[in-house]
This record gives structure tokens, sequence and C-alpha cells, in this order.
């Protein structure tokens, strides 16, 4: 796996230091990865990449006290945090649980494996998606969330062209990311569709949904610019100069100062596509 995609260290502790606002972001998300999961009362869940527990947490409520969960991610730190969340009285039974998906092996069959943008960074694709296919039962359903290509959604492209029409005025170099890799490394039909199949699954569905996202779950300009220097692509490609950094902050809040909501809070459309598949 690309040493940037790597989920520890900084990369955990600055999703985790953002994780309210981006989960009030997401909600859109939620929603439709949550109507095309359709949970039942008493399935058992698997929710995998789940970070701080957000949608495990909504799953065991979905599913009741008769269900439950799984909650995987191989960081022990969003584990930790997950726990610590966990403290009200939900439906299900939920079992935290700190393991690379690609070798770890379901103590149960599960009904479903649901995910939110936790299944993109696998450096063994192939590896994951047998082994979730292996945590399910037969007939069990695979439902997924994933980004779309980067250039699909405002939210990230704006901050990225801004920052890099800075970078370039200044002269200053920097690698492009692919607008296909790391969170965006499932964005191709084609290539999904063949990664699921030879993993095991059937009936793969593709839908794809773009939605207004409220950037950091309520932000106005100055402060939503700050946080894509912390986030995605536009961290990426900003090197760590204050003065660089704050160039571009000025023309991000420019940007973003085109696209407030009422409330003077940064609202951009973000692309993503909801994945299902069956186990045979
Ligand atoms: C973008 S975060 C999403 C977290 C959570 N699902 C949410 O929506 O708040 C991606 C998560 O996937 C986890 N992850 C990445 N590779 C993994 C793997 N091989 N096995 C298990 N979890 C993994 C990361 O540790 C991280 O918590």
């Amino acid at each position: 796996m690309a040493a940037e995609y790597r989920w520890e260290g900084d990369r955990v502790a600055r999703w985790l230091r953002n994780a309210e606002g981006v989960d009030r972001q997401l909600a859109p998300v939620t929603e439709a990865l949550f109507d095309a999961a359709a949970l039942d009362s008493g399935e058992r869940v698997l929710d995998v990449g789940c970070g701080h527990g957000p949608t495990t947490r909504k799953a065991a409520w979905a599913v009741g006290p008769y269900g439950r969960v799984t909650g995987l991610d191989v960081s022990a730190a969003m584990i930790e945090a997950a726990e610590a969340a966990d403290t009200s009285d939900h439906g299900a039974t939920i079992d935290w649980t700190v393991g690379d998906v690609a070798e770890w092996t379901a103590p149960y069959p599960h009904d479903v494996v649901i995910s939110r943008f936790g299944v993109m960074f696998f450096s063994d694709p192939h590896r994951a998606f047998s082994s979730l296919s292996g945590a399910l039962r037969a007939g069990g359903r695979l439902c997924v969330a994933v980004w779309a290509r980067r250039d699909a959604s405002q939210l990230f492209e704006l901050p990225y062209t801004v920052a890099t029409s800075v970078l370039d005025e200044m002269g200053l170099d920097y690698e492009v990311p692919p607008a296909d890799g790391g969170p965006f490394s499932l964005s191709d039909r084609a290539a999904v569709t063949e990664l699921l199949e030879g993993a095991g699954f059937v009936d793969v569905g593709w839908a794809p949904h773009t939605f207004p996202m409220t950037i950091g779950g309520g932000m106005a300009p100055e402060v939503a610019a700050k946080g894509a220097l912390e986030l995605g692509p536009t961290r990426i490609v900003v090197p760590d100069d204050e003065a660089v950094r704050q160039a571009v902050v000025e023309a991000v809040t420019d940007a973003y100062c085109e696209h407030v909501d009422r409330d003077g809070n940064v609202v951009l459309d973000g692309s993503i596509v909801v994945v299902t598949a069956t186990r045979p």
C-alpha cells in the first residue's frame, strides 16, 4: 500500500480530530448506504473499515437486540475511539475488532457487510474482498459506499484546482495524485465489477449519487479552507511551508465564498457510488 494511505499515526489523528464534523457532512452518504443495505431486525452485520464507529452504532440500532454487529478496523486507535463512544444503550451487541480484513477470519457468518468509505485502501483488494465474501453466509449481501473519481466531486476538485493554481503561480513543483487513486480507487465500474466477481460475489450493483455536502458539518469559508489542507488530495500537494499554506488558504477561502448557504457555511457537491453485491 502506498505509504500515504496507511491508516496510522497522523492520518488517524487527523481523521479523529475532524470526525464529528465529517460525520455530519457525510449524513447523506450514510442515508443512501442504509437505504440500500435495508438492514432487518435480528441481522448480523459486519461494518468494515468502521473507523470511530458511527455507522456501526447506527447498524446496531437498525438490527436491534436480537442482531449482532462487528466493527472491524485495521487501526487500534480508531477502535479505541469507537469503544469510547459506544456508551449509549444501543440495540445489538457490537464486537469491536482490530484487524486487517485481508488477514481476518470472521468468527461467525454475517448476513450483511456494510462500509462507509472503508474499502478503498486495501493493499491486496482481491484478498480483502475474498475475505469479505467469506465473512458472509450464502445469500448474504455486500453494500458499500465509495467515492466516485476525484474530479467528479466539487468538494475535492475545487480546493485541489485552486491550490495547484497557487503552486503553479509560485513556480512550485508537486506530484499530481491520480484522479482514481487512494480514496478514489474503486471509482471504475468495470474494474469494481471484475474485482467483486473475482472475489466470489454475483449481482454487482452500481448506484451513483451526487449530494450537496456541508463541509466539515458546518464551516465558514476560511475554516473550511484550512480544513481542506488537512484531508484529501489538497493536503498531499501543498507543502509544509507556512507562506505557501497561507497563500493557498486565502485563495481557497475566496473560492469558497462563492459556495455558502444562508448560514454562511460552505456547501459543495460530492459524488459517491453505493456498490452492492451478493454472495451466492
Ligand atoms: C475513510 S475512513 C472511514 C471510517 C468510517 N467508515 C467512517 O465512515 O467514519 C477508512 C477506514 O478504513 C480503515 N481501513 C483501511 N484499510 C483497512 C483494512 N485493510 N482492514 C480494515 N480496516 C481498514 C481505516 O483504518 C479507516 O478507519
